[in-house]
């Protein structure tokens, strides 16, 4: 279990204390302008979320879960409100601090894993850091221990085209784990997967949680990935609604 050490010595050491919320969020509203028309993607969400907790959003298709995940990460900005990460108000970040933060603490898992076809397993976990200054062979140990702990040691040189949709996806969770991040960000991670094969991958990023206690914040329309949360989120017309 070298990887889950290696993963708590790197933590970078201004991520927050225990008691500092990994999310905070408070009246954020994001709005589309399409002609005359607003469409209101979020309307006055308020969400917390305390390190190690594994929270699951649902709602129908529409709801607002990729905005709200989009703006936790930084992929968006909100209209309007204050999301704080690890404590840091980042409507005081510039879109270069923004993105180091985003480096620094979040990985990111989505529903068509976006794995780079051409590259081969282990090359897509060590991609986030390939352009980095570090030592070749100790990004590549890091990224094998990543595979093996998805259970995927056997498909380190495969590319993503010879792989499933499930071993796909934890080679994606495995790359979103490459710069031991406090929290991931998973978009409907099981909607490609078969139900047996979804549950797998959900009671991984779960484990994920308890062992590596990486807050996980995963949106789904999947029933079985709220049973594995600690929490779950319901939205309904951009709002969170329980
Ligand atoms: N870039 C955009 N321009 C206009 N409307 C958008 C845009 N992004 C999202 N929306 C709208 O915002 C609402 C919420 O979308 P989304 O967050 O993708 O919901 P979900 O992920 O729950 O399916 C939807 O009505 C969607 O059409
Ligand atoms: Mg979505």
């Amino acid at each position: 279990m070298t990887a889950l050490d290696d993963t708590q010595a790197t933590a970078p050491s201004d991520v927050g204390s225990p008691k500092t919320p990994v999310i905070e969020i408070a009246d954020v509203w994001k709005l589309h302008k399409l002609g005359d028309e607003v469409v209101k993607a979020l309307v006055s969400a308020d969400l917390q979320v305390m390190p190690g907790e594994f929270v699951c959003l649902m709602g129908p298709s529409g709801s607002g879960k990729s905005t709200l995940l989009n703006i936790i990460g930084g992929l968006d900005r909100p209209t309007k409100g204050t999301v704080r990460i690890s404590g840091r108000d980042t409507a005081q970040l510039t879109e270069s601090q923004f993105a180091a933060l985003r480096h620094d603490i979040i990985g990111f898992i989505f529903q068509s894993y976006n794995l780079i076809p051409f590259l081969s397993a282990v090359e897509n976990v060590e991609l986030p850091l390939m352009f980095e200054p570090y030592d070749r062979k100790s990004l590549r140990k890091r990224a094998i221990e990543l595979l093996e702990l998805v259970g995927l040691g056997h498909r380190v040189h495969h590319q993503p085209t010879k792989m499933s949709g499930g071993e796909q996806q934890r080679t994606a969770i495995a790359r979103s784990l490459i710069s031991s991040p406090t929290l991931v960000l998973a978009d409907e991670p099981t909607a490609n997967l078969d139900h047996r094969t979804g549950e797998t991958v959900v009671r991984m990023l779960r484990d994920l949680c308890t062992t590596l206690g990486v807050t996980v914040v995963a949106s789904t329309h999947d029933p079985t990935v709220a049973d594995q949360a600690s929490r779950v989120v319901r939205m309904r017309d951009g709002q969170i609604v329980e």
